[in-house]
């Protein structure tokens, strides 16, 4: 079983996500279990501060070393001995994740993220105890736990068993390189809006060339960059033939 860990200062957002749907589920059924550790019982008394001002002035607030520290110590003693957690910090001067990257932290059996609601938190954690420095785009959100939800949401999904087969992650978008083709169910008429009829035609063979189709149509249309990537692997495997 998968063991997750969020060091945040507002557990109860975290909590109101992986306790419901597929996280919630993933839970239930012991492929995961999902921990909080509130960085504020970290902090030191009398003020209970877990931020500062920064060194050499600037805007904003940036997250102590202590509470942090201290809160992975305790993370760390919890975790089998054998366990090499990755320590995640979300932040926008992270690589951007990629379903690779997802692929990669889901063969991990301990994860620790990292939040902090400030302009940043101290480097000397950045450097002594975080693994992995992740971004989910190029704009900027108010804190770290939407972000290590979105990254956390795409690891627990690739679990095996996770997923039923009707929820497979084996056609989503990225998983072959293209964007996934258009889906339709029924009724087959609505208010004279018409379900491709090819996709009721019982052909496989044709079924499977439409859907192909409209893949490719949509990657190049909105996706150059992955296009490229596509033609690319197709080519290797034309030499291949
Ligand atoms: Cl990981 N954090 C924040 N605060 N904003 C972001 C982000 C992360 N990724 C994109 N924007």
């Amino acid at each position: 079983m998968k063991q997750i860990y969020f060091l945040t200062p507002f557990p109860d957002v975290v909590n109101a996500v992986v306790s419901e749907s597929i996280l919630g589920r993933a839970e239930k059924k012991e492929f995961v279990k999902f921990y909080t550790k509130n960085l504020f019982d970290f902090s030191d008394p009398p003020h209970h501060r877990i931020d500062d001002y920064p060194f050499g002035g600037g805007a904003g607030m940036v997250l102590k070393p202590e509470p942090v520290f201290r809160a992975i110590n305790e993370v760390v003693e919890e975790l089998p001995a054998v366990s090499k957690p990755r320590v995640v910090f979300p932040t926008p001067d992270g690589h951007i994740l990629t379903h690779e990257m997802a692929i990669n932290l889901s063969k991990s059996d301990s994860i620790i993220f990292i939040n902090g609601h400030y302009k940043g938190i101290d480097q000397r954690i950045r450097d002594e105890l975080v693994t992995d420095e992740i971004s989910i785009g190029d704009y900027v959100l108010t804190g770290g736990e939407l972000p290590s939800l979105v990254i956390l949401d795409a690891v627990i999904r690739l679990i095996p068993g996770v997923l039923n087969s009707y929820e497979s992650a084996e056609t989503d978008s990225f998983s072959h390189a293209l964007l996934d083709c258009p889906h339709y169910t029924r009724p087959e008429s609505y208010k004279g809006l018409e379900s491709p009829s090819v996709l009721l035609s019982g052909n496989h063979k044709e079924i499977e060339d439409w859907k192909n189709n409209r893949r490719q149509e949509k990657t190049r249309d909105r996706r150059p960059d992955l296009w490229e990537k596509y033609k690319k692997i197709e080519d290797g495997k034309k030499s291949y033939e």
